[in-house]
């Protein structure tokens, strides 16, 4: 377990580097929920109140170049509305020069505008760490990528001035308790977007979990790698040999996998009108979105046998509420179950936050990917730094 060491700092007018997930779900520009805002306010309010100053960084979305809609200016009236000095700061160089003002945040420009984020460049990482004194990660949602702002400028900063922030120590030790003694049996259901990113992620939760529920999206490319029918579902081609490996490993672990028995299905394209389709006759045009009702039936019964569900799928499209209707009755059935519950991702989340009894889930993650990649191997690239030597 990796500890934070910011409380022993003497923050009085100094600067705070703040990396932080702020990667908030969006709707017309709109933030649709704030939960990723608001689970970074006890480190900020800690530095705040020991009357330190921050800069704090993030990136959204996954922008090619300079996108407006992508701005982190968009977060800049939800700080204000709940009472933060914030000032947003396109340059970073200026900020060097800048006249330390306790309990204030500047907020950078979207890291990801700046090529020298995902290129790793030295160059950038040096210009960000002229902007502060300290350094803190806090983002949980980004600690298995590569980034400049979380793998190379901690380094920056001398060993006893960078730190993981509180938001980190939190999620860090309830996927802990995950990995080091998980109550029995252990229920794990996997689906949404970014499929190329997680699928090789899955065997990861193998030697942990009994049993392991792949849903749409993900589902596609193991049933289509098994030669089943999958019609015009999303499907990565390139990592059919992975499902295919993900699960023979199942197999030989002793973990059950459960596929869909219906879908949710559009025809051609998914903003057609939309049925419900068996498994067993899967139509060549149609596009599996989500899962079925009797799928839910079937999945709400394992998560009350369950001791342990972790959930990382969230299935459908936030612009037709109707897509994720069955995402939301399956975290209602973890919610008001008794095991140990914990959802991972920007976009389950989202749902989750819909649901009726979601206080009832043990643990709401900011990470999705950071999270099926942390119960695999602890040592990711955004840890690293902060491991004692
Ligand atoms: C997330 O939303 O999972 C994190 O912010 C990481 O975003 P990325 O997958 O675009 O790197």
């Amino acid at each position: 377990m990796i500890n934070p060491i910011f409380s022993s700092w003497n923050l009085r007018n100094k600067r705070v580097f703040v990396r932080a997930d702020l990667n908030v779900p969006l709707s017309d520009g709109k933030i649709r929920n704030d939960f990723r805002l608001t689970s970074i306010l006890p480190t900020i309010d800690y530095i705040l109140k020991k009357q330190g100053s921050i800069v704090l960084a993030t990136h959204i979305g996954r922008p090619s170049g300079q996108e407006p809609e992508l701005s982190t200016q968009l977060l800049v009236p939800w700080f204000k509305q709940q009472g933060y000095t914030i000032q947003f700061v396109q340059d970073i160089n200026t900020i060097a020069m800048m006249e330390i003002v306790p309990q204030h945040i500047l907020l950078l420009e979207n890291l990801r505008f700046f090529p020298g984020e995902q290129n790793g460049d030295i160059v950038f990482a040096k210009e960000l760490a002229r902007t502060a004194q300290y350094y803190i990660n806090d983002a949980f949602g980004t600690i298995h990528e590569h980034g400049c702002s979380t793998t190379l400028l901690p380094y920056e900063f001398s060993e006893h001035r960078r730190s993981i922030g509180l938001l980190m120590e939190k999620e860090l030790q309830a996927f802990d308790t995950l990995t080091e003694n998980p109550a029995h049996p252990f229920l794990a259901i996997l689906g949404g977007g970014k499929v190329k990113d997680k699928i090789p992620l899955v065997s990861s939760l193998l030697h942990k979990v009994d049993t392991v529920a792949l849903y749409p999206a993900i589902c596609f490319s193991f049933l289509k790698a098994l030669g089943k029918p999958v019609g015009k579902s999303l499907v990565d081609d390139t990592i059919l040999d992975t499902c295919k490996k993900i699960i023979l490993e199942a197999e030989f672990a002793n973990v059950s996998y459960l596929f869909p028995v219906d879908y949710q299905a559009g025809y051609n394209t998914i903003n057609s009108s939309l049925s419900i389709i068996s498994a067993d006759n899967f139509p060549d045009n149609a596009i599996g979105i989500s899962v079925g009702p009797q799928t839910v039936e079937l999945i709400s019964k394992e998560i009350n046998h369950a001791k342990t569900v972790f959930l990382n799928c969230a299935m459908g499209f936030s612009e037709y509420p109707t897509t994720q209707q069955s995402t939301q009755d399956i975290i209602e059935a973890m919610a008001q179950s008794s095991a140990k519950t914990i959802i991972a991702g920007g976009d389950s989340v989202d749902i989750a936050l819909r649901t009726e009894h979601y206080q009832n889930i043990t643990h709401l993650s900011t990470g999705g990917g950071a999270a099926l990649a942390y119960l695999n191997n602890k040592l990711l690239p955004g840890l690293i730094p902060f491991e004692e030597t």
